[in-house]
């Protein structure tokens, strides 16, 4: 049985030392439990020191990026291998942000995808569609296309990857989309997963999560859908009394 996962993308939104402070918070406020695995993703800057402070905590660590070599000539470039030095467990893969912001392509997801998995980090994949492909009836496509790419050629063997389905029009907006909906989504993307893979590796290696203004009057109602398997947390996650609720939702 899968555990169901919070991940924390604290994004650009905190200095190194208010994530210290925020992971301070986090691991005396939250309980010791072994229902959701919970993980918490800081600006690369503050990777090492919030490591310490979560050490004996529960809480795993994760980056919200990778490159898709492990050395050489990249300046800027973030290395998967020092991630894993670094004692990160999982890397966000794709994000939206980056999409736009950084034109990051599929072609660059699926060799980051590659490049994490080889450095026993868990990619967490994102996909999701703008406000336009959903009015014009292009969702369902543009999500098969995302995670199809994504996951080309990835050998899995026996490890985990996290796709994280976040409709880019609902995320910072307040208001997530119905659960039923993002339901629905997931059954899209795990045929794609069944189609790449197989049924057993769907039902043990893949965890489908949902992201886009989660919060802890929400969280229930979505992690409820026979699908859902947990939650990606942008603003909620930047509040301890927010998010602990979320983790605790029951
Ligand atoms: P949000 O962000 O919870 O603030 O909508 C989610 C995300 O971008 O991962």
């Amino acid at each position: 049985m899968k555990k169901n996962i919070i991940i924390a993308n604290w994004k650009m939104s905190l200095t190194d030392l208010e994530a210290i402070e925020l992971s301070k918070k986090l691991v005396k406020k939250l309980k010791k439990q072994n229902e959701v695995d919970v993980a918490i993703c800081p600006s690369h800057t503050a990777l090492d020191r919030v490591a310490s402070e979560i050490k004996r905590s529960e809480i795993k660590l994760g980056a919200q990026n990778c490159f898709w070599e492990d050395t050489g000539s990249f300046t800027g470039a973030i290395s998967p291998k020092v991630l894993n030095e670094l004692n990160c467990s999982y890397v966000i893969i794709g994000h939206s942000e980056r999409r736009e912001h950084l034109n990051e392509t599929d072609g660059m997801v699926n060799k980051k995808v590659k490049a994490a998995l080889a450095n026993n980090l868990i990619p967490i994949i994102c996909v999701g569609e703008t406000f336009s492909e959903r009015q014009e009836g292009h969702k369902d496509f543009k999500i098969m296309e995302q995670v199809s790419k994504a996951i080309k050629d990835v050998e899995l063997n026996n490890k985990e990857i996290i796709i994280a389905y976040e409709p880019v029009w609902v995320i910072g907006s307040g208001q997530a989309v119905e659960p039923v909906e993002a339901e629905h989504t997931m059954q899209v993307i795990r045929q794609v997963i069944i189609d790449n893979f197989s049924p057993e590796i769907f039902d043990t290696q893949v965890r489908l999560i949902y992201g886009g203004s989660i919060d802890k009057d929400n969280i229930l109602e979505f992690v409820n859908q026979p699908s859902i398997e947990g939650a990606l947390v942008g603003g909620a996650s930047l509040d301890v009394d927010k998010f602990v609720p979320i983790i605790d939702a029951k």
